[in-house]
């Protein structure tokens, strides 16, 4: 059974005026401190950097201009204008009167003709001694760098640059030798671009005196080396 109300008990929860203010002013004092902000958020992460614009530059190292030319005191002559007119020998590791310029570091594939046709200087040369145009050199790696060649045309190695919607413009594979120098195509060392920075991977630069990231797969690489196994087979 539900208790009638009775009057006595709602007089005695009345607040008087005065509470009421005091209730108004220390919400009014909260809303102040709030506004004021005076303890703000920080932040426990270093900001993401803006990326360098070194590290985004999408040129290759080389522009080859990709023509049978060479540039001989202020002059330039197709290859032919002068090989038409000697006879090539049929071998070539000897150190040579022209083409000082040209040393050759390319491992044990040592010999001009390995890759210059021998008849006709304005092309290179495939396995049976055939013609590949000189504005096509990565036909010419590809008779030995198969796998490279391979998945250069899927563009897994190597840059494209232009669109993926054919709608915008042509897709553009950049060349082997845009990168590498066909006389010397090792790499020399390059300046790799800063790590990424995002929130789940944590701060990159941690201060480690305070919180040890020992315990952070992705943070390794800071640990000290004590703390680090040893590689196989190379115990203490
Ligand atoms: C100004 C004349 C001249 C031009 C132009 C020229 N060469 Fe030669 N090249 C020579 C001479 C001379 C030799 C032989 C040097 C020796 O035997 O000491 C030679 C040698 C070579 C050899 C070594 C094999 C051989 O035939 O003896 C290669 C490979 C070669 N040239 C490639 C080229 C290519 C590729 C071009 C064009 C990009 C070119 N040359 C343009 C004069 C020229
Ligand atoms: C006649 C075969 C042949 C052709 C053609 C050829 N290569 Fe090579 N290349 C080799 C061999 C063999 C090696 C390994 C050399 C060694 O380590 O002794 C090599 C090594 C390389 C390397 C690794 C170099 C290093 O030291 O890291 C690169 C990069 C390369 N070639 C690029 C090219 C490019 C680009 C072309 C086309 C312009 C090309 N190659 C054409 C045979 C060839
Ligand atoms: C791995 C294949 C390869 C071998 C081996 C090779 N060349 Fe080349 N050579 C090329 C390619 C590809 C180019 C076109 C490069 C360019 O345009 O940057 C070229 C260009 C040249 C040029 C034109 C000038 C220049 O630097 O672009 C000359 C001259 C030349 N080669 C001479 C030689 C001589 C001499 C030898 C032997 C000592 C030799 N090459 C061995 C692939 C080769
Ligand atoms: C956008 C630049 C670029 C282009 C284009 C490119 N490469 Fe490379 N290539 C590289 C770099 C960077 C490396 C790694 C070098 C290193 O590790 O020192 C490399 C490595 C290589 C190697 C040695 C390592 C391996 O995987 O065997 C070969 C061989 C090679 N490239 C051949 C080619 C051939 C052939 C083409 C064309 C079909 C080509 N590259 C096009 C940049 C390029």
């Amino acid at each position: 059974m539900v208790k009638p109300a009775s009057d006595s008990s709602t007089a005695s929860a009345q607040v008087s005026p005065a509470g009421i203010w005091a209730i108004a002013i220390v919400f009014a004092a909260l809303a102040g401190l709030l506004f004021a902000n005076p303890w703000p958020y920080q932040r426990p992460y270093a900001g993401a950097g803006l990326v360098p614009e070194w590290a985004t530059d999408t040129a290759t190292v080389r522009s080859p201009k990709l023509k049978p030319e060479v540039t001989v005191a202020g002059y330039t002559y197709p290859c032919s204008a002068c090989h038409k007119l000697f006879p090539s020998p049929s071998e070539t590791d000897r150190a040579l009167t022209q083409h000082g310029e040209i040393s050759l570091e390319h491992g044990i594939n040592n010999r001009c003709f390995n890759c210059h046709s021998r008849t006709s200087r304005d092309a290179f040369a495939d396995h049976r001694g055939a013609a590949i145009p000189y504005d096509q050199p990565q036909l010419l790696c590809a008779k030995c760098h198969g796998l490279v060649f391979r998945d250069w045309t899927h563009g897994v190695h190597g840059r494209t640059n232009g669109y993926w919607d054919a709608s915008r413009g042509p897709l553009d594979r950049q060349k082997c030798i845009r990168c590498h120098d066909p006389h010397a195509p090792a790499f020399a060392a390059m300046r790799p671009a800063p790590g990424p920075n995002t929130l789940r991977m944590g701060d990159t630069q941690p201060d480690t005196t305070h919180h040890p990231a020992v315990e952070n797969p992705l943070l390794i690489h800071k640990q000290p080396a004590e703390s680090v196994d040893p590689k196989p087979g190379e115990g203490h």
